[in-house]
């Protein structure tokens, strides 16, 4: 009793304690340092505790021993709690492992913040077999389990190194609005609001606005969010996403794709090759192997081929109708898309689409003017993860477009000046980054890849 009374009173004589995160800890290894965390996870033996603390950066094998026991605040030592040390870094003894391959032994620590000790400790809220719906209810808390963090951390790795690729190729960011008033992929999945009086939507993708930078900025492009009021409870559907989207001048559909297969292997080289992320992702998805290049091109007809060689039937909106096999000009399903790009085991740039199952602004094929020059691109595990296109350059082809898809001229009428005042030929595409992390990461879903998950039916926390 008397034992746990001690108050601990950081001792002066000592030498100044650096105060340093734990990712970076490797280069004070033999020194003083001073840390704060949460901990992680926790053993208490009769005279020593070891804690796994965690700051973000990394974990830190922390151990605290004889006084350092015995106070107060030792008794309600539990995972969560939030805590500052100090110590030396010490290489650990023979024979031992820890993250790192060092751990402090403290000679000072405070609590910060306590956590649940009685019935609602973090430990009892939910484990590995948890029913993901719990996990996603207490999004705010399972954020700080190992394999959250990591996917976020890698998000993060991703979303830099394709910024990088960019400033390589001279592709500049804007940040165009989520309040607009056209829509880029059908009135269908728009979500409409009250603005002022006036009908807006969230947007869908900010291709249009992208386009009009060309003649300004040059290659421009966005990560922004995009919005889908689609009812698709899907492996790979959310009804906001963080959208990807570049725009190229004076490129042909050659020019595009390369330009993809360019800029998604050297975002995975990068990622790859970060001492942090990186090795997030062996943990994550072991033995993944970059993709090579040229990806497989595949020709929508031949895809409608490949499908009905496989017996991979279509499968009617209508569910009383019976499967049937596939007729060039049908849309490709997700379920037969992802049975057929798992066959072949690589991405496919899935190209040349009937222009009536494509949006109205693509550009058609020079002398089979029935198919664009569009693209997906497919992955195994996930199917589609970026889409694009070579844009309709002419006004007139426009024209033909909107009326194609009933779509009123007016309102679009500055994308249609983009023809008017000096014209080019240009393509960009659009990436699902959460469509991207569950293949690079080999995730069942995209709601795993995203912060918050917004999904049908699904906004809190
Ligand atoms: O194929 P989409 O609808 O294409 C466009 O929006 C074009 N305007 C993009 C462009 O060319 N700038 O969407 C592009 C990508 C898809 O390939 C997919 O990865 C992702 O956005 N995506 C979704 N991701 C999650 N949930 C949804 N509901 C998504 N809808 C599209």
């Amino acid at each position: 009793e008397e034992a746990v009374r001690i108050i601990l009173v950081e001792d002066a004589t000592q030498p100044r304690a650096a105060r340093v995160k734990i990712g970076h800890l490797k280069l004070h290894r033999g020194s003083r340092v001073r840390v704060f965390g949460w901990i992680h996870r926790l053993r208490v033996q009769s005279q020593m505790t070891f804690i796994t603390l965690r700051d973000g950066t990394g974990y830190l094998q922390v151990v605290l021993k004889g006084d350092l026991v015995k106070t107060l605040d030792a008794l309600d030592l539990v995972t969560e709690c939030s805590i500052e040390a100090t110590g030396d870094l010490l290489q650990l003894p023979k024979g031992k492992t820890a993250p790192g391959g060092h751990e402090l032994v403290a000679d000072w620590w405070r609590m910060i913040g306590r956590a649940p000790t009685g019935v609602d400790t973090y430990a009892s809220l939910f484990n590995a077999k948890s029913d993901l719906s719990v996990r996603q209810t207490l999004r705010h808390l399972d954020l700080r389990a190992e394999t959250p963090a990591a996917i976020i951390t890698i998000r993060a790795a991703v979303l830099s190194a394709f910024r990088a690729m960019y400033a390589k190729h001279t592709v500049i960011e804007v940040t165009p609005p989520c309040i607009v008033q056209t829509s880029v992929e059908g009135g269908s999945s728009l979500f409409k609001f009250d603005y002022y009086g006036q009908e807006a939507y969230l947007t869908q993708s900010s291709q249009l606005y992208l386009e009009t930078c060309l003649p300004s900025l040059g290659d421009v492009f966005c990560v922004q969010e995009s919005f889908r009021a689609e009812n698709s409870h899907t492996r790979r559907h959310l009804a906001e996403y963080t959208h990807l989207e570049t725009e190229l001048a004076f490129i042909d559909f050659r020019d595009l794709l390369e330009h993809i297969e360019t800029v998604i292997c050297g975002v995975v080289d990068m990622v790859l090759a970060d001492p942090i992320a990186g090795k997030f992702v062996q943990q994550l998805n072991p033995g993944f192997q970059a993709p090579t290049r040229p990806f497989k091109r595949l020709d929508y007809k031949d895809a409608i081929a490949f499908l009905n060689e496989h017996d991979i039937m279509l499968q009617e909106e209508d569910p009383t109708l019976p499967a049937r096999s596939h007729r060039i000009g049908d849309d490709i399903a997700e379920a037969a898309e992802r049975k057929m790009t798992d066959m072949m085991g690589v991405p496919i740039f899935l190209m040349n689409f009937p222009k009536r199952l494509k949006a109205f602004y693509m550009k058609g094929i020079a002398g089979d003017e029935e198919y664009t020059e569009s693209v997906d691109l497919l992955m195994p595990n996930v199917g589609e993860i970026a889409g694009g296109s070579m844009r309709i350059t002419d006004v007139d082809e426009l024209m033909e477009g909107y009326r194609r898809d009933g779509i009123p001229e007016e309102p679009y009428h500055w994308y249609t000046d983009q023809r008017k005042y000096g014209t080019s030929e240009h393509g960009g595409y659009g990436l699902g980054v959460e469509r991207f992390l569950a293949w690079f990461l080999n995730r069942w879903t995209v709601r795993e890849c995203q912060l918050y998950g917004r999904w049908p039916g699904h906004a809190a926390p």
